[in-house]
C-alpha cells in the first residue's frame, strides 16, 4: 500500500464523523423540552428588565444537561440582545478569577490583558460591562461540583449575586449544572449565599429505552451510510448505554464499533462487534465517573475494591467496613455516607440482605482491577 492509501481508504462507513465527538451539538434535540420551557421561563425576566431567575439543573452524566443550556443559549443569542449568556466549563476553569475572565472576554470579545489583573479590578470589569451594555447576564456554571471541590464556589456566587450591591443596577442569573448526585448544591452553600441563591431545580432523568433509540438512530443516520449498522447490534447499544444511563456511552460504542470495521473492510456492524468493543468503552466511563470524585472517596473506593479482589472478606458493608479500617482512618458515618455515593453514582449497588439482622451487601458494578485502575494515582493510599 502507498503511504497516502493507508490514510485514504476507499471503504467507510462514515457519511460524517464529526456527529459522534463528545463535544457535538446534534441539530436534532428533542425530549427535553420540558427542562428547556421551564429554564427559559426563568431566563425571561432577563428580557423584561428584571434578573433572570437562577436554577441548578442535576442528572447523571449523559443525560443533556451541557446540550440543553448550549441549545438555550444559541437561541437567546438569536432571538435577543437583552440578555447576553456565558457558558462557563468548570473542568477548566476552576477559580471565581476564571469565571469572572470568561465573562469578561464574552463582553469585551477579547481576552484579559496578559498582566495580572486583581480579582476585584476584574469584577468591576465585569460590572461595568453589562451595565454599559443594559443587558442581563445569564451565567452557566457547567460541572458546578468542580468549584465546590476548589472551595471557590461560595465566593464566586456571593459576589456575582451582590455585585448589584457594590456598582447598582446589575442583573444577573446563574444556571449551575450538577452531574454529581449525591451533591445537594443548596445545602453545600453557605448561609450567606444562600441568602441571595434560591434555584429551582430542573432535574434530567435518564432517557428511557425508546428515547435513546431514537436519539442514537438519529446520530446513525447522519453520521454512518444506509444499513451499516445491524438492527439487533443497535438494540444491543441501547441497552449498554440505558445499563448505564448515558447517551455518550451508545454514541462512544457505534463510534468505536464502526471503525473496527471499516478497518477490517467490512459492510456493517454486527452485534458481535459492539459485544467486542463494550469491553473498551465501559472502562473510560468509568474513567470519567471517577475523576469526579475526590481524592478521599477514590481512596475508599479503591481499598473497596481490592478488598473485593483479595476475597478474603465476605462484602457485607460491616465487615468491609472493619477491613478498611485497618488501611486507614475513617469513621462508620464516613463510610456510609461514601458508599451511598458510590450506588447512586453507579459504582456498586447495595443489596438489602435480611437473616441474622438487616445487612448490606456490596455488589461492584466494574471489574475490581478496572476501578483499582481507574482510581489511579489520584487516590492518596
Ligand atoms: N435529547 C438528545 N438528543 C440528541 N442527542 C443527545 C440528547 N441528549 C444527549 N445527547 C447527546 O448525548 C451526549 C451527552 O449529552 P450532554 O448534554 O453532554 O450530557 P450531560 O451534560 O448531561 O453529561 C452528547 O453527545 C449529546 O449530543
Ligand atoms: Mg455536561
Amino acid at each position: 500500500m502507498h503511504r497516502r492509501d493507508i490514510l485514504f481508504s476507499d471503504h467507510t462507513l462514515f457519511r460524517d464523523q464529526e456527529v459522534f465527538d463528545f463535544h457535538h451539538v446534534p441539530e436534532q434535540f428533542h425530549h427535553r423540552g420540558a427542562q428547556i420551557t421551564e429554564l427559559a421561563d426563568l431566563a425571561r425576566p432577563g428580557m423584561e428588565g428584571a434578573s433572570p431567575g437562577n436554577a441548578i439543573l442535576r442528572g447523571m452524566p449523559g443525560t443533556g444537561k451541557t446540550t440543553t443550556v448550549l441549545k438555550l443559549f444559541d437561541q437567546i443569542e438569536e432571538s435577543t440582545r437583552r440578555i447576553v449568556p456565558v457558558y462557563v466549563n468548570c473542568h477548566t476553569d476552576r477559580t471565581q478569577f476564571a469565571v469572572y475572565a470568561k465573562i469578561f472576554e464574552k463582553f469585551a470579545g477579547h481576552s484579559l490583558p496578559a498582566s495580572g489583573t486583581p480579582l476585584a479590578e476584574l469584577m468591576k470589569k465585569v460590572a461595568h460591562l453589562v451595565q454599559d451594555k443594559d443587558c442581563a447576564l445569564l451565567v452557566c456554571l457547567d460541572d458546578a461540583n468542580y468549584l465546590l471541590y476548589e472551595q471557590e464556589l461560595n465566593g464566586l456566587l456571593y459576589t456575582l449575586l451582590r455585585l448589584h450591591e457594590t456598582y447598582g443596577r446589575v442583573r444577573i442569573g446563574v444556571f449551575a449544572i450538577v452531574s454529581d448526585m449525591s451533591l445537594d448544591l443548596r445545602r453545600a452553600v453557605d448561609n450567606r449565599v444562600f441568602s441571595v441563591f434560591h434555584p429551582d431545580e430542573v432535574t434530567f432523568p435518564p432517557y428511557g429505552k425508546s428515547e435513546m433509540r431514537e436519539i442514537l438512530g438519529e446520530r446513525i443516520r447522519q453520521g454512518l451510510y444506509p444499513n451499516t449498522m445491524k438492527k439487533n447490534a443497535l438494540d444491543l447499544v441501547v441497552d449498554l448505554a440505558c445499563e448505564q444511563g448515558d447517551v455518550r456511552v451508545g454514541i462512544d460504542l457505534i463510534r468505536k464499533a464502526a471503525r473496527t470495521v471499516e478497518r477490517e473492510g467490512r459492510p456493517a456492524v454486527t452485534r458481535n462487534d459492539i459485544v467486542a468493543v463494550s469491553r473498551h468503552v465501559v472502562s473510560p466511563l468509568l474513567q470519567t465517573r471517577a475523576e469526579h470524585l475526590t481524592a478521599a472517596e477514590l481512596e475508599v473506593l479503591y481499598h473497596l475494591a481490592r478488598i473485593s479482589t483479595e476475597g478474603e472478606v465476605e462484602m457485607i458493608a460491616g465487615m468491609v467496613f472493619s477491613a478498611l479500617k485497618e488501611q486507614m482512618k475513617i469513621s462508620y458515618t464516613t463510610f456510609h455516607e461514601r458508599l451511598k455515593k458510590f450506588e447512586q453514582d453507579g459504582f456498586i449497588n447495595l443489596h438489602l440482605r435480611t437473616g441474622r439482622g438487616r445487612t448490606r451487601e456490596i455488589v461492584l458494578r466494574y471489574d475490581p482491577l478496572q476501578v483499582m485502575e481507574a482510581c489511579g494515582s489520584r487516590h492518596s493510599a
